[in-house]
């Protein structure tokens, strides 16, 4: 049986085995996929591990995107770009890692060829891997708080993909010019706090998609605001569904169900 799973740490919520496992069942393929560490063990450990047993492929999350680099074979263009591998194939023994955390948002978007005016929030690990993805049709301003990051991210951004970082006191001014805002930042994921004030949201046209990446059960204070000033939103589910079945085609060569992953999560 091939071995998949996913490293990460914490990793007991996440979604991954029972998308994977609804995709591997739906596709008649002998393998499974599950749970590759305990919290708390050091990397080294677990990729001695996961190298004794010959596991066909594996995710890899916070807080291993970057660390897993130096134990790779190979690295594609954009995981390379952006410094943050979320897929390892084992390529007859040699792993090669991948992003497709960027694409996979990407595509869970409503598909449109006409020009998107898109406001980002935050450039962190997550943000990166949206800019580095991002389509021909969509012209992106990227926002971050005036922190002590800010001239690193700015940096960074330039490298990427010469953008120039505007500071998120900026929107204010900017924000009725937008057709998508995203928050790409972590406010929202351990408190019930917007990264804008319903104010702010009020200024952006009424046709304009609010868009969170922090995946919770519940809504986010970021989407309440959202759907209070009647905008259409997006939470981080169809991001996690699309990024998930964008690592199984490059394990499997094929595509993945979709809908049926989408089903194992409900
Ligand atoms: P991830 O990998 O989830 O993207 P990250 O790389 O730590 O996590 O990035 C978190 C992002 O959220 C950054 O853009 C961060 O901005 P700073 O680095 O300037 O802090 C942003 N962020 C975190 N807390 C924030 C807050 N209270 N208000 C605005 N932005 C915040």
């Amino acid at each position: 049986m091939l071995k998949y799973g996913l490293i990460g740490d914490p990793i007991d919520h996440s979604k991954s085995p029972q998308m994977q496992t609804a995709a591997l069942k739906a596709a008649g393929i002998n393998g499974e996929y599950r749970l590759l560490n305990q919290s708390g063990e050091a990397l080294a450990t677990i990729v001695a591990r996961l190298r004794a047993e010959n596991v066909a492929g594996f995710n890899v999350t916070t807080p291993f995107k970057q660390a897993i680099i130096p134990y790779l074979d190979g690295i594609d263009v954009v995981a390379e770009t952006i410094a943050a591998v979320n897929t390892v194939v084992n390529v007859d023994g040699r792993w090669i890692g991948y992003s497709t955390d960027g694409p996979g948002f990407w595509q869970s978007l409503p598909t449109t060829t006409r020009k998107q005016k898109v406001a980002l929030i935050g450039a962190g690990g997550a943000a990166k891997s949206l800019i580095s993805a991002c389509p021909a049709n969509v012209e992106l301003t990227v926002y971050n708080r005036e922190s002590v990051n800010f001239n690193v991210y700015a940096t960074q951004l330039k490298a990427i993909a010469d953008l120039e970082l505007q500071p998120l006191s900026q929107l204010t001014t900017d924000i009725a010019n937008f057709d998508i805002v995203i928050n790409a930042t972590s406010v929202g994921l351990h408190d019930n706090v917007s990264v804008l004030a319903e104010a702010m949201l009020a200024l952006l046209p009424t046709t304009a998609l609010v868009v969170d990446l922090v995946y919770k059960h519940e809504q986010t204070a970021f989407l309440a605001a959202a759907v209070a000033t009647g905008h259409a939103t997006l939470g981080g589910l169809p991001m996690l569904v699309m990024q998930g079945a964008l690592s199984f085609t490059l394990w499997h060569q094929q595509p993945a169900n979709i809908e049926k992953m989408q089903q194992s999560l409900v």
